[in-house]
């Protein structure tokens, strides 16, 4: 009887593995809880437990892979309104720690989001070609502002991290969520803005013929055009630049974006770079809780570094999420003139976020 059992179960996990249901949400409960058999056998090392939300799509993925093998992560939840399964299916066969559980759609959300330490959002639509991000507002803004009510209602005291764009603004709508349900802790909500810091380290290393991950570029502001802006003065180790130099480095950091979108010409924006650096700062982030030292990396948040409510900058993470916020340090001319750039273009992108919750 028991062995009965028990060959059901192995053909039932075979089958499902074979052919993932995707056709609704009471298919996928059953389809969790045979996977749930298959995760808890592995057995889960210790670590923090980690939800991605927009898990199926272009950054979601390869984001989901590299965090399954983040050795700090004991367990991975994978949500998204589509493909969940397929996806689940295919990171739970890697043989790392993490035990991998998939959620979909909107029934599922809450179950994804219970019991969670770190929260990544990379839900939502992308660029294409002729578009800011600002034109992604009307759709992102409503799918950041619901994840981020599940957020608030299963695990208030979660590190969030956005990466859903407008930055500039899905950061505040969160925030403003979070304020309605009286869960609102500013050191918990972080905008990703690690994929600038990357690109930066990247193309300084490029014109100093240095190894880049010897560069270290702090990028302050926002996450869109102006607003993005490197502060060269600042590079560690310390390096100079022709004027002509710098106006080609500030000007391809801020549009790194737009350099992906258009070679991709249609089919969406930077997502392997993106999935990398979202990891990088995940990995940081969760470094932070365990208890590390000296974890600090650029991120936009709630902020009094200028007279902005929120602003990127360097900050220090820890086991209470944003510990310290640092001030933004000396500043050549060419840099002031490009702080109040962005300075003003970030201002309409805020109030345009905390309109959307508040209207
Ligand atoms: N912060 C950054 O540096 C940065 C860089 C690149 C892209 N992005 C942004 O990341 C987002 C995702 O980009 P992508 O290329 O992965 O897009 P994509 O379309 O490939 O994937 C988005 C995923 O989100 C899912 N989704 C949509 N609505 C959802 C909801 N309500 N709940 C859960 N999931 C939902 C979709 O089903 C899809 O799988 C975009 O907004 C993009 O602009 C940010």
């Amino acid at each position: 009887m028991e062995h009965d059992t028990q060959a059901r179960v192995r053909i039932s996990r075979i089958a499902a593995h074979l052919n993932p249901r995707s056709d609704g949400f009471q298919n996928m409960e059953e389809y969790s809880g045979v996977y749930q058999l298959n995760c808890l056998a592995k057995g889960a090392s210790p670590g923090f437990k980690v939800a991605i939300l927009g898990a199926a799509g272009g950054i979601g993925q390869p984001l989901a892979m590299l965090m399954k093998m983040n050795p700090l992560v004991s367990v991975l939840h994978l949500y998204d309104v589509v493909n969940t399964p397929g996806v689940t299916a295919d990171i739970s066969h890697m043989d790392t720690g993490a035990v991998v559980r998939g959620f979909l759609g909107q029934q599922q959300l809450e179950d994804a989001l219970t019991g969670m330490d770190l929260v990544i959002i990379p839900a939502g639509v992308p660029r294409k070609p002729g578009m800011t991000r600002d034109d992604l507002f009307n759709i992102n803004a409503g799918i950041v502002r619901t994840l981020c009510e599940g957020i608030a209602k299963c695990c208030p005291n979660a590190i969030v991290n956005i990466i859903s764009n407008p930055v500039n603004s899905t950061v505040p709508i969160a925030a403003e969520v979070f304020k309605k349900a009286g869960t609102y802790n500013p050191k918990c909500i972080l905008g990703v803005t690690m994929l600038d810091v990357v690109r930066a380290n990247t193309f300084v290393a490029e014109v100093l013929s240095l190894d880049p991950r010897e560069i270290d570029t702090p990028v302050v502001g926002g996450h869109a055009g102006v607003t993005i802006l490197p502060l060269l003065s600042q590079i560690k180790p310390p390096c100079s630049f022709t004027q002509q130099e710098i106006e080609y480095l500030t000007n391809r950091i801020q549009n790194g974006g737009t350099e992906v979108v258009e070679a991709k010409a249609g089919s969406g924006s930077a997502t392997l770079s993106m999935a990398y650096a979202a990891v990088k700062f995940a990995d940081a982030c969760l470094r932070g809780l365990r208890g590390d030292a000296n974890i600090i990396q650029c991120a936009y948040v709630a902020s009094e570094v200028t007279e902005l409510p929120f602003f990127a900058s360097k900050v220090r993470l820890g086991r209470a999420g944003v510990e310290e916020i640092y001030p933004l340090g000396p500043l050549n001319e060419y840099e002031r003139a490009g702080l109040e750039k962005a300075k003003k273009e970030l201002a309409g992108s805020i109030q345009k976020g905390v309109s959307f919750v508040r209207k």
